[in-house]
């Protein structure tokens, strides 16, 4: 486990996180630092990307350097996903981006899907799962779920938060996926949030709830 679970240890990524916790932090600054944490995060995952080289002219000279070879496709998962994928888009306009709508239902904290416009064919080298929070674990797991039989091969999940119940819960069942996170916190409550978590991050995004 221990080798596909990446927690950043990156300054930026924790002074920035202490600011998305906090509960004085509005909607505005929070989707800011969404978008600010998950380009940190993308960095991060992304960092065994394939490189084809090529040459390039300077305004002096031709000169060797290198562009991403694979095709990179992000799938948000709706509605707390959205802005982290605006975020990657805007660092790498190449991707594709896939949306699937899942919700947990507030009773069972099952996740339910809403929305899935997947081709029939899978179209991209990597796939990232992008949702902030990784609580129970279900949807994250729905989601790969979906990937793989989609025919999706190599699959990551980036995430802001985690509660330890969620990563085990998703390298349980796909221990091929690897985890990226800003953190893992202490525990899920019995509503099966994380605490200490930051509350509800499509609410806060959004301005909802
Ligand atoms: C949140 C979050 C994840 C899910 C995590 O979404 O964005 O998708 O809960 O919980 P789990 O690991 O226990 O499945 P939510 O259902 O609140 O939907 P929303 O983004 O539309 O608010
Ligand atoms: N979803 C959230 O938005 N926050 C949590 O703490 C758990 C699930």
């Amino acid at each position: 486990m221990s080798d596909l679970l990446h927690v950043s240890q990156h300054p930026l990524v924790l002074h920035k996180l202490a600011l998305l916790r906090s509960s004085f932090t509005e909607p505005k600054k929070f989707r800011e630092l969404v978008h600010e944490l998950s380009q940190l995060l993308f960095y991060e995952a992304t960092e065994d990307l394939a490189l084809a080289p090529l040459t390039v002219q300077t305004p002096l000279a031709p000169c060797q350097g290198y562009e991403v070879s694979e095709q990179v496709g992000i799938i948000p998962i709706l509605r707390a996903g959205l802005g982290m994928a605006e975020a990657i888009i805007d660092l790498l306009p190449t991707v594709h981006v896939w949306h699937l709508g899942l919700y947990r239902d507030h009773e069972t904290l099952q996740p339910v899907t809403y929305y899935n416009k997947l081709p029939n064919e899978p179209d991209i080298d990597l796939s990232l799962i992008l949702d902030p929070m990784l609580a129970t674990g279900g949807s994250a797991i729905a989601a790969v779920d979906i990937l793989k039989a989609w025919g999706a091969r190599r699959i990551k999940f980036v995430g802001l938060l985690a509660a330890p119940e969620g990563v085990a819960a998703l390298h349980y069942a796909h221990p091929d996926v690897d985890i990226h996170l800003a953190a893992v916190d202490s525990h899920l409550n019995e509503q099966g949030y994380i605490v200490p978590g930051l509350g509800d991050a499509g609410d806060r995004q959004f301005g909802t709830g």
